[in-house]
């Protein structure tokens, strides 16, 4: 079972007086992939021009653009609510990037006005996450944003 309250200070210490977006979603993504047991994908779509764009992940190549309302990211965009899809099989409109990914969990990342991206993980286990992992990993997501503050984005 995951640690998350060590989990999210390692991230709040990785993360800490370092104000490139860039830099601490791709620590986060790593962070991510190095601790979580049974996963196969966990990084960031970010919005950009009204759709999710790929952003720093670890994993396997993943789709580059998801419109907001499509497949389990664009959901959890558009209805600003944590997804947690024990079979992505069953979840109507899933974007299969990994043919291995059995089970998601996408959080919503907030800025000032509203949705600016989501993090996703991926398993290749059915029914992987629980409400545990979903209430680490929405802290983990809170830490992750006062990263993301205005201002605090690459140039
Ligand atoms: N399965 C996601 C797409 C992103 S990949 O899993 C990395 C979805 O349905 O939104």
């Amino acid at each position: 079972m995951t640690d998350y309250k060590e989990l999210t200070a390692q991230l709040a210490a990785l993360t800490e007086g370092v104000p490139y977006r860039i830099a601490n979603l791709a620590n986060a993504a790593a962070l991510l992939f190095e601790t979580l047991e049974d996963i196969n994908w966990a990084g960031f779509y970010l919005m950009e021009d009204g759709a999710l764009v790929l952003g720093p992940f670890q994993g396997k190549p993943a789709c580059i653009r998801i419109p907001v309302g499509r497949g389990v990211c664009g959901t959890a965009a558009e209805e600003d609510r944590t997804q947690l899809v024990p079979d992505v099989h069953a979840f109507p409109g899933h974007i299969a990037c990994d043919s291995a990914s059995r089970s998601e969990l996408v959080v919503p990342l907030h800025g000032p006005g509203g949705v600016i991206g989501v993090l996703d993980i991926d398993s290749p286990l059915p029914a992987r996450f629980t409400a545990e992992d979903q209430k680490g990993l929405e802290e983990f997501a809170r830490v992750l944003e006062r990263t993301m503050a205005p201002g605090k984005e690459n140039a």
